[in-house]
């Protein structure tokens, strides 16, 4: 098919997406706040008729000893407990299938995700193969289960994918690492809690590509084509939180306040993206991921200026919006001078983290790969203000990859 005419067809799928995105329901998690909460959480999972739970999370958080004192709520609340700890970053289907074995062995009847995007998002296909009698793989696409998931809570311990209140998880292939989506509102948990204390002693490198990760969701969300009256109103308060907020947690993980607007923060870009969806910095960091090895919030930290840039024009009335209701621009100033200075703001912010411009390792070869994955992603997708061409994703690769 010709570029037009695939233009035609990715914005033809698009409008069956908006109708879609529009009458899906987005059922939202009771979200417990504050430096207790996931104490609070414990005693929630129990007033809801659990009996015996699932906690879902890697090895690294067990030995951190984060994992400990939840156990012991859940058993002073007179819960049954058992412990997977084998999620692992990008968690593939051989994950899924190891703690649906367990939760069906030890007869679970609710699942506690503790941990970032990765342990959040297989608890959340643990939690609804539970109940469907098919196997994970079968799930992958949009609304492909009959019945509800089991009962599902979550503590996420990074402020960024915001995973505890989207409508989607990603699982990777076992063999080809390719990530595979699946969306359903049945995986949004019912509670969960936003606790400052369990994200004081992440490291500042995590807690900046976190951060960037949340920060590129709202943007995402706010340039989308699909952005409304109530997804702006969270991107908005996302942005101007993280512009806040970041810069304190990267420099003091003790500052609980920034900890908590950070966590805030994640938790609204995750609502914005739930109904606007996401872009082209998505689309790319997956590939860059997949291709070199770059943690997801690095990934989009990375290539979030140069697909900013390269939607300056289209979006600029968007831009230069945000960047007056951020403080960033006064009435004063045209639309073209507040865009870019919000563009020039996210540039800044970027660097204080210390995050490169550049991903090192960039192979030209790659570039007809990268650009093929990411439009498939992308196109039919995301509706962003503005389409690229393979010649303009070629120029953003080639700028990355200059060292
Ligand atoms: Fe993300």
């Amino acid at each position: 098919m010709n570029p037009l005419g695939t233009r035609l067809k990715a914005r033809a799928q698009l409008a069956a997406l908006k109708v879609a995105a529009t009458l899906l329901p987005s059922p939202r998690p009771l979200v417990l706040l504050g430096a207790d909460a996931s104490h609070k959480l414990c005693q929630t999972i129990a007033q809801l008729g659990a009996h015996h739970v699932l906690i879902v999370t890697d090895k690294g958080l067990e030995k951190l000893g984060m994992i400990d004192p939840i156990v012991r709520r859940l058993k002073r609340q007179k819960l049954s407990v058992s412990l997977f700890t084998g999620v692992l970053p990008d968690p593939t289907f051989s994950v899924v299938e190891q703690g649906l074995a367990q939760l069906k062995r030890d007869h679970c009847d609710a699942v506690l995700a503790v941990g970032g995007g990765s342990s959040i998002d297989a608890a959340k296909v643990i939690a609804l193969a539970a109940t469907q009698n098919r196997k994970p793989q079968k799930l992958v696409g949009v609304l492909k289960a009959r019945k509800p998931a089991l009962p599902l809570f979550a503590i996420p311990t990074t402020a960024g994918t915001g995973s505890e209140v989207t409508v989607g998880a990603v699982i990777s292939d076992d063999k080809t690492h390719q990530k595979a989506l699946i969306i359903d509102p049945k995986v949004v948990p019912l509670a969960t809690a936003l606790d400052p204390r369990l994200m004081r002693d992440l490291p500042a490198a995590i807690t900046a590509d976190t951060g960037l990760d949340a920060l590129t969701h709202a943007l995402e969300a706010w340039i989308s084509e699909f952005a409304n009256h109530d997804t702006d109103v969270y991107a908005g308060a996302a942005v101007r939180l993280i512009f806040d907020n970041l810069p304190k947690a990267y420099t003091d993980g003790h500052d609980l306040a920034a900890r908590e607007a950070m966590a805030l923060a994640s938790h609204y870009a995750g609502l914005a993206i739930n109904k606007a969806g996401l872009g082209y910095v998505h689309a790319i960091a997956h590939q860059l991921g997949a291709h070199y090895g770059l943690p997801h919030g690095r990934a989009n930290a990375i290539v979030l200026p140069y697909v900013l840039d390269f939607n300056l024009q289209a979006a600029q009335k968007r831009l230069a919006q945000l960047a007056r209701e951020t403080g960033l621009a006064g009435s004063a100033q045209d639309d073209a001078v507040a865009a870019r200075r919000l563009v020039s703001h996210v540039r800044e912010l970027i660097a204080s983290l210390n995050i490169p411009h550049h991903v090192a390792g960039v192979r030209h070869e790659d570039f007809n790969a990268i650009i093929e994955a990411a439009f498939h992603e992308a196109h039919g997708t995301y509706a962003v203000p503005r389409y690229m061409a393979a010649n303009d994703c070629q120029q953003v690769l080639e700028a990355l990859g200059q060292d």
